[in-house]
């Protein structure tokens, strides 16, 4: 491998590695799958410390650009090309939502049966995706509860987290472009928490609540269980349809917008800043508090806008996220951002749910991110979901029938399918489960659990159950299909939006 040092240069000489290295990769002298030499031997040749050789290949590997193999060394990052169709083709066309009244649990209906398939043996799920645990979590776990003054962690503490903790989450918060003061934060027992507390204090039973249609099926549950009103506004491949909105907050004055901005769940779209700007305008016209879930922030393959609450001038918004889908979800540890005359409010709730966050958890956390692995560790994230939503695109592109429509999202890690009128959607389920495979359907997020046929799948899975598992629904589909079913071409005839 060539590469020539500038040894007077003011660049440090593991910069110059680092870049000399990227441009080989670049322009194809390296190939993807290639070996790089081993520390040692490049150390020698170029004359360096291996400590500068072991700094370059660590900063290659957190840009995802090399990966280490256990034992075998590093290797250039093998990335599968997305297929040609990488606009998304989603364009459903559904009515507005109303739900006056449910006693329905949809989120637990939905919860169990994820959890239970997680454990069985040889299933494809479709249906859940969380990140791998980080390779040294034990190790930094056990650091946590080892320092010296880990006896804070053990009696009652703040309802509103760890302070040490709030200014890191403060930290990461900025470089998405959200600037807010460690002051700002309440740390929750994961975002859930922050949603129910968030939707207690705004709401009444009774109230209007406006939410994007499909959405979150554990805040479908929160307010239903709250006795809530809710209108489902029709999501589009831009976002929520704002016309439709205005039309709502005019005609029935909802009290809350509950809205997913970045990998919404489950469609997987990203809205873009105008869109941002439009919804935060709406709410300020309509003086309707606005609750911002960004519970897959961090995990976008390109950049994403900044999130509304960084444009809100008026505490008009409240933010929710997580360590949940980019560390562990059972550590619980989420946080909210909560500003101006509600934060006393919210942080008195915090203490009345549950007195506080897990200090334990709060600890962990609090180390990891200390500890500068966090931002490898999502970089690496980053790569491989990359390379599974690619691997996803080509597999629905070969198996499934051209009647499908998908999302092409930019990060998170699912996307969303959207099928044919009359696919027996529980049949589908059914048969699937019978080759093992799970299925996420559309009824759990829809407010009324009906909706146009769709589903969301989980790309964060081993390259070959992504192939294997699409293949199965594949040919499930196109065997409904071909017994009559109407197209998505006849679905969008029927069905206008308002
Ligand atoms: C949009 C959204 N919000 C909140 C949550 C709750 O996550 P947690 O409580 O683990 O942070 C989830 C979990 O799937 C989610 O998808």
């Amino acid at each position: 491998m060539n590469i020539v040092l500038e040894r007077q240069s003011r660049k440090p000489i593991y910069l110059q590695i680092r870049d000399r290295i990227s441009h080989l990769i670049k322009s194809g002298a390296l190939k993807a799958g290639d070996r790089l030499p081993s520390i040692r031997a490049l150390a020698e040749s170029l004359q360096v410390n291996k400590l500068t050789v072991i700094e370059s290949y660590s900063v290659l590997e957190a840009d995802g650009i090399i990966s280490a193999r256990q034992g075998s060394g590093y290797f250039v990052s093998t990335v599968i090309p997305a297929c040609n169709n990488l606009k998304s083709t989603f364009a459903p066309a559904q009515n507005v939502m109303i739900l006056e009244s449910s006693s329905k649990c949809a989120s637990f209906d939905t919860y169990t049966p994820l959890i239970h398939a997680q454990t069985q043996p040889g299933i494809i799920n479709f249906g859940y995706g969380y990140p791998p645990p980080p390779k040294d979590i034990n190790q930094i776990a056990r650091r946590a509860l080892k320092q010296e003054d880990a006896d804070i962690y053990f009696p009652y503490d703040l309802p509103q987290g760890q302070i040490n903790l709030c200014r890191q989450i403060a930290q990461m918060l900025v470089q998405q472009g959200l600037e807010v003061y460690p002051e700002d934060l309440i740390v929750t027992n994961g975002s859930q928490q922050g949603l129910s507390l968030a939707i207690n204090y705004y709401l009444q039973p009774g109230d209007w609540v406006i939410v994007e249609s499909p959405t979150y099926y554990g805040a479908i549950s929160i307010l239903e269980n709250l006795g809530a009103r809710i209108i489902g506004i029709p999501m589009t491949a831009e976002g929520m349809n704002l016309d439709l909105l205005e039309q709502y907050l005019h005609s029935h004055s909802p009290k809350l917008i509950y809205t997913i901005t970045t990998f919404h769940n489950p469609t997987g779209l990203t809205t873009t800043q105008t869109h941002r700007q439009e919804l935060l305008a709406l709410a300020e016209k309509y003086e309707c508090p606005i609750l911002e879930d960004n519970a897959y922030e961090g995990l976008n393959f390109e950049p994403v806008p900044a999130p509304i609450k960084a444009l809100d001038k008026h505490d008009l918004v409240t933010y929710l996220g997580t360590f949940s889908k980019t560390l562990l979800p059972g550590l619980r540890v989420g946080y909210m951002v909560v500003t101006g005359k509600h934060q006393p409010a919210m942080i008195e709730r915090k203490f009345l749910h549950d007195i506080h966050t897990s200090s334990i958890s709060q600890a962990i956390v609090s180390e990891y991110l200390a500890s500068g692995h966090y931002r490898r560790h999502l970089n690496r994230l980053r790569t491989d979901n990359l390379q599974s939503r690619n691997a996803m695109l080509q597999a629905l592109e070969r198996y499934f029938p051209q009647e499908a429509k998908w999302t092409v999202p930019k990060g998170g890690l699912f996307l969303w399918v959207q099928l044919p009128d009359d696919i027996p959607m529980q049949t589908l389920r059914n048969e699937a489960l019978a080759e093992n495979v799970f299925l996420a359907c559309r009824s759990a997020f829809f407010p009324d659990k009906q909706g146009y046929p769709a589903m969301r799948l989980t790309f964060r899975l081993p390259l070959e159950e992504i192939e294997t598992g699409v293949a199965i629904v594949g040919k499930l589909l196109k065997k409904h299909i071909h017994k009559g079913v109407k197209s998505v071409a006849n679905y969008h005839s029927l069905a206008h939006s308002i």
